[in-house]
């Protein structure tokens, strides 16, 4: 069945438990979490400036910390998946030079987001939990970069400004964690709404809020609880081919390209940019279809979509592998199942499906039976962002 995960009060008691053995009597002064994320529909279109999207989960990482004197820094984290040591200190360079990624690389979002805060930033100390399954495609690495911003906008506020906020995770990310990512994950969890997914414009940056809250409906994720180690060198060359057809294309982005654009340039692209850039302008006008679909209630225009998306990006986009494919392909089995997909970068994670409530118990056991791995299965509701807690 459907695993349970710790709630956010678990996740700080826990995280202020470890604080009082790790640095003693004086408790941590501030709580804040940041949420994980599904991404609906809306795939690799990003950072080609389209259309994404995503909803925050009720998955967080929380950090709780206090203000020391000076410019040292201890940051310990709870997550017992992470690589040693758990326990990092560090000095904030006081000549404004660079904090240089290292070992572990956990610490480097943590490295990356002081780098980019957007404020001076004083010495702390502080401990990190998170019940977003690590590497499993929902974003742990984004919700760790915001949940960090916010706990130093308790420190020392920066200007407010929510969208910088985003970049700036986004930055961190970039230059701290080598990844080359666009923003859905940093913005959904900066501004993720409850019972909401966002439509967002990766190219404005603005975003609509899609009410996502009807009890007939379920969101499934199911973890395939593998993780190619193809993501990392695979992610970059996928944006540089899509920058690639974008240069011959004449244009800024695949956001101003059409399939008529595309096709007519057609001798002029290799096979594989072919199909990469035809990946990204289709989905790009599926994730404004499915949007629409989502604000009538067309459930099954929503999941005939959230099916098209899968197949392009196994077909065009080859991000997909066997196991994301087998969940899919069982969770579309089912009687009440809308529509399935992968969800995230791609070689492993999780998909998403969309179902009609009173189908969950038998939708989880048919792809238990079918799949040829171990799922793990979350049933998920729309959540909000960033947030400061209170400590009692
Ligand atoms: C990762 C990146 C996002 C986005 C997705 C694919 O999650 O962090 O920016 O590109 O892959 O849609």
């Amino acid at each position: 069945m459907a695993s349970s995960i710790p709630g956010v009060a678990e996740l700080v008691a826990g995280a202020r438990r470890l604080y009082g053995q790790v640095f003693g009597e004086e408790g941590p002064q501030v709580a804040v979490c940041a949420p994980g994320r599904v991404n609906l529909i809306g795939e690799h279109t990003d950072y080609n400036q389209g259309f994404v999207l995503p909803m925050a989960l009720p998955m967080v990482t929380v950090v709780v910390g206090r203000e020391t004197s000076g410019q040292d820094v201890t940051v310990v984290t709870a997550t017992e998946d992470a690589d040693e040591p758990h326990r990092v200190d560090f000095s904030l360079p006081s000549d404004g030079s660079p904090l240089s990624p290292g070992e572990p690389s956990w610490a480097n979002y943590v490295k990356g987001v002081i780098q980019h805060y957007r404020a001076p930033v004083p010495g702390f100390r502080a401990v990190i939990a998170s019940s977003v399954p690590l590497g499993g495609g929902l974003s742990s690495s984004a919700s760790l970069e915001v949940a960090f911003y916010t706990f130093l906008q308790q420190l020392k506020p920066d200007d407010g400004d929510k969208i910088s906020k985003a970049v700036a995770c986004q930055q961190a990310e970039h230059t701290h964690a080598g990844v080359p990512c666009g923003i859905m994950d940093q913005f959904v969890s900066v501004l993720g709404r409850e019972g909401h997914a966002l439509l967002i414009d990766c190219r404005s940056l603005e975003a609509t809020p899609v009410p996502l809250a009807d009890p007939s409906l379920v969101i499934l994720i199911t973890n395939s609880n593998v993780k190619h180690s193809l993501t990392g060198s695979e992610y970059p060359t996928r944006r540089r081919q899509c920058e690639e057809a974008a240069s011959i294309l004449g244009k800024d982005s695949l956001r101003d390209a059409t399939m008529k654009d595309l096709d007519e340039a057609r001798g002029r692209l290799d096979d594989v940019t072919y199909r990469r850039a035809r990946h990204v302008i289709e989905e790009i006008e599926r994730t404004i279809q499915a949007a629409e679909a989502l604000k009538r209630g067309g459930y099954k225009e929503f999941g005939r979509l959230m099916v098209e998306s899968h197949n392009s990006l196994r077909d065009l986009y080859e991000v997909s592998c066997r196991e994301l494919d087998e969940l899919v392909s069982a969770a579309m089995e089912v009687e009440g199942v809308f529509g399935s997909r992968m969800t995230g970068g791609g070689f492993g994670g999780c998909t998403v499906t969309l179902l009609q409530a009173h189908a969950i118990d038998r939708t989880i056991l048919h792809i238990q039976e079918r799949y040829s791995g171990t799922p793990s299965f979350y049933v998920t509701t729309p959540s909000d962002g960033a947030r400061a807690l209170t400590l009692s």
